[in-house]
């Protein structure tokens, strides 16, 4: 799951985090079965301050469709520590089952969730929509 300026949604520090969350979660995909624990606590604790920042945002701004958003991070927060747990007993393969989820997951949130935050804030900031410069989508 390489980076893709796709996932880009305008606003900056959200991007950089997104970006990170995109290395961690590539470096644990294709990793060897002895690494899968250490890559998995790196995305554990990257997880955990990627949805504390965002939470934090739209605690701070009140944000109007704060609850379903911060809902999501919890669940997501919730199974990483399980299959954590799981892979600190040796359950290597739950961790790639999980790896593989959470691929599937994060362009969904980021499209219809994370977006509606990062205009948001860019509004906030700038009061104007985000323009997002892409490069190479779609080759
Ligand atoms: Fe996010
Ligand atoms: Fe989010």
């Amino acid at each position: 799951m390489p980076w893709s300026d796709e996932h880009l949604l305008g606003y900056g520090p959200m991007d950089d985090t997104h970006k990170e969350f995109v290395a961690l979660l590539d470096a644990l995909l294709g990793c060897e079965d002895r690494d899968v624990r250490q890559r998995l606590e790196a995305f554990e604790l990257h997880a955990v301050a990627h949805f504390a920042e965002e939470d934090d945002w739209m605690e701070r701004t009140n944000f109007p469709p704060k609850d379903c958003h911060i809902d999501e991070h919890a669940a997501v927060l919730r199974s990483v520590r399980q299959v954590l747990e799981l892979v600190r007993q040796g359950d290597t393969a739950e961790g790639r089952r999980l790896a593989a989820a959470l691929a599937d997951w994060f362009p969904g949130h980021a499209f219809h969730l994370d977006s509606a935050l990062a205009h948001w804030m860019v509004k906030r900031s700038f009061g104007g929509k985000p323009i997002v410069l892409r490069r190479n989508v779609g080759r």
